[in-house]
């Protein structure tokens, strides 16, 4: 239960922009009155997901994800409604007078909730023993500044130190009422049998990150999902790095170190530059280049790149010069060709890596040599193997093959062509050859997906627009159409569907202000429709829905459900709010051409819409009489049922005249 004063919930509710909190998580585009961009929530190469500024929500129409500003936090960092609204009003400044952690602690709705508090006590906890105490300024302070890190940048990144202790940090985490469970789910608690082959043997239990510089692992919204601490003297016994484990809210392949520091920086530069470790991110960044992340020594993953694709098209890997960081280069390149984004490489010279080179030339010269020394991945990928290969024709056509090979990954016929010309030109080969290859592999991947994907089918009942719509025969009134087939049903559907969609988006106008002044859209349609109930399950639902709204305050509209409990109806509804014609808003001022938008004709799309409407549910009727017809036993029966289908007959010959004489569109 929130405890968050409702006059501070609407105050965020006000302030919190959809654009703007979305934005935090992927790059929107402008595409007619709404925004665009590739679903945060499930994976895709070409946008589906739509948010409304006007309407404050969003749409995936891939996936059906949508809601409103709130939602889409609960939703992408999977935490509840209070929750949620704490994210927002940290992000807008609006102070939410915060209770104890134990009472917070008690009130997280979630587990993934309860370790991101602790995540986050245990980030101030090193951060602050960084700064305060004494081991800290002497030790953990001193280290970050002789490795030319100043205090700016260290709180950019909120780094920390943990004590010299064995359990320094968990007790102080329990003090402030975190369970170890939690502490030890978050991966910040070891606890550990001292013998482990003696179950009852006793339980000892340690801090994971004891006498260690600390680097918080921040999610793209900056929320403190994991740590890396790094030892502080050369121990060949001890790693160099402690990681935090996985962990519900930590899967390391889906994390980059550094985005959420990046994120703008990437937008506006339109290029991320991807490092291996968490020192070349905040080196760098010292160094005023901004735009930074890090795989943090794990090999690059799809979703990484997945992450970075939500900002930026453009990669550039500044991998160490030494083999490993190539091979690893290599590896990561293929796999950004593969999903479709561009990449560019950048060697730097033998033992040096991002952090030491930016230290040892200073910003300007890494800018220039970046701009100098990064080089498309054919090229990349032809000098280096030409460096080992020489002149050796054999060698040379391995060569062809592999770069040939890394551009049939590409998705975009359109690259893979330019790429494959470009090879041509640069390897002394006929573009033909070139090409005959590359479709070789094409092939080979279609087989293998073709393979992938066999799903079975799906239900067809996405978003149908107006254009599906209108190829419905309306004049039709001959018998053989009664029969029953999937068109004339899902007629129902869309006349169903087209009806909330008006009555969500328009239910507040009046059609006639001249003759009828107070009579709403709502008011006229829900009279219409009287006694009619949709077939739809969730359709009716909406309806009912509206139906007891409109008997209490007489004001339906679409807000009413875009924060709702229910998943589909939210979905629904929200998919209902959006415009259906994206009309260009030039198209008026460039072609003085007047597009009548749909409140034009409202009434006529109203007027239609019920008509058909009853038409369909009324076929229906009939198909349903024309079969008891056929099972009827007794000829009374019969008889009755028949008169029930000469009546719907005349019913339906009424609807299509009047159907007939509205011209819409
Ligand atoms: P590096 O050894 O290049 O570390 O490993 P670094 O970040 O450059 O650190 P400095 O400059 O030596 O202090 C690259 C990344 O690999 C991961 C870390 O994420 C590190 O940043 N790594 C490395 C580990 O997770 N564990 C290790 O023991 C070593
Ligand atoms: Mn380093």
């Amino acid at each position: 239960m929130s405890r968050i004063d409702p006059q501070i919930i609407d105050q965020i509710k006000q302030v919190a922009d959809i654009a703007e909190v979305i934005g935090d998580y992927v790059t929107l585009k402008k595409k007619g009155t709404n925004l665009w961009a590739c679903c945060p929530f499930h994976g895709e190469k070409s946008p589906s997901f739509s948010v409304s500024p006007a309407k404050g929500i969003y749409k995936c129409f891939g996936c059906g994800k949508a809601g409103d500003a709130t939602r889409f936090v609960m939703d992408i960092e999977g935490i509840g409604y209070p929750e949620a609204l704490r994210h927002l009003a940290k992000k807008y400044g609006i102070e939410i007078l915060e209770a104890e952690y134990t009472d917070e602690q008690q009130e997280a709705q979630n587990e993934r909730e309860s370790l991101f508090l602790a995540l986050n006590f245990a980030k101030n906890y090193y951060h602050n023993y960084l700064f305060e105490s004494e081991e800290g300024q002497n030790i953990g302070l001193t280290y970050f500044k002789e490795r030319g890190f100043n205090e700016a940048t260290i709180k950019s990144y909120e780094l920390g130190h943990s004590p010299k202790l064995w359990d320094g940090f968990t007790k102080a985490a329990v003090e402030a009422g975190f369970s170890l469970a939690i502490l030890e789910k978050a991966g910040l608690t070891i606890v550990k049998k001292e013998d482990e082959a003696d179950e009852k043997s006793k339980e000892r239990v340690y801090d994971r990150f004891r006498e260690r510089v600390i680097f918080p692992i921040h999610n793209v919204s900056g929320k403190v999902i994991a740590f890396g601490g790094r030892i502080l003297k050369a121990d060949k016994n001890q790693p160099k790095y402690v990681n935090s484990p996985e962990t519900e809210v930590y899967h390391k392949s889906n994390v980059l170190y550094g985005i959420f520091q990046a994120k703008n920086a990437i937008r506006t530069a339109n290029v991320a530059y991807l490092c291996e470790g968490y020192t070349d991110v905040v080196s760098l960044y010292q160094a005023g280049i901004h735009n930074v992340v890090a795989s943090s020594g794990t090999s690059l993953t799809q979703e990484q790149i997945k992450l970075i694709g939500r900002f930026t098209q453009n990669i550039t890997v500044l991998y160490d010069g030494d083999s490993a960081g190539i091979k690893a280069s290599l590896r990561g390149m293929d796999m950004i060709l593969e999903e479709g984004l561009d990449v560019k490489l950048a060697i730097f010279p033998e033992g040096e890596d991002p952090d030491s080179y930016v230290q040892k030339i200073g910003s300007e010269a890494f800018i220039k040599y970046l701009s100098e020394h990064s080089s498309d991945f054919i090229t990349y990928k032809a000098e280096l193997s030409m460096k080992e290969a020489g002149n050796d024709p054999v060698k040379k056509s391995q060569v062809v093959r592999e770069i040939v090979e890394s551009i049939a990954k590409i998705p975009d016929s359109i690259k893979r062509s330019l790429f494959l010309k470009k090879t041509a030109q640069l390897m002394g080969v006929a573009e033909e050859i070139l090409i005959i290859e590359s479709n070789k592999y094409q092939i080979q991947k279609q087989k293998n997906k073709e393979k992938e994907f066999r799903r079975p089918n799906e239900t067809p009942n996405q978003n149908p627009d107006l254009a599906g719509l209108e190829s419905f025969d309306e004049n039709g009134a001959s018998d053989e159409n009664y029969t029953i087939h999937a068109p004339r049903y899902e007629n129902i559907y869309f006349q169903e569907q087209e009806c909330l969609r008006l009555l969500l988006n328009h239910g507040q106008l009046i059609p006639d202000p001249q003759q009828a002044p107070s009579y709403t859209l709502t008011n006229y349609i829900l009279d219409e429709i009287e006694g009619i109930n949709f077939e739809t399950a969730i359709f009716q639902e909406i309806l009912s829905e509206i139906r007891s709204l409109f008997e209490k305050e007489k004001a339906v509209n679409a807000n009413h459900f875009h924060n709702s409990l229910n998943e589909n109806i939210r979905s629904e509804v929200i998919s209902l709010s959006f415009e259906k014609y994206t009309i260009s808003e030039n198209w008026n001022k460039l072609h003085d051409i007047h597009v009548p938008t749909e409140i034009d004709k409202l009434s006529e799309m109203a007027f239609t819409n019920i008509l058909r409407l009853k038409k369909a549910h009324n076929q229906k009727n009939m198909r349903e009489f024309k079969l008891k017809i056929s099972q009827a036993s007794d000829t009374v029966e019969q008889a009755k049922l028949l008169g029930y289908f000469m009546n719907a007959k005349e019913i339906e010959k009424e609807l299509s005249k009047l159907l007939g004489t509205v011209v819409l569109k």
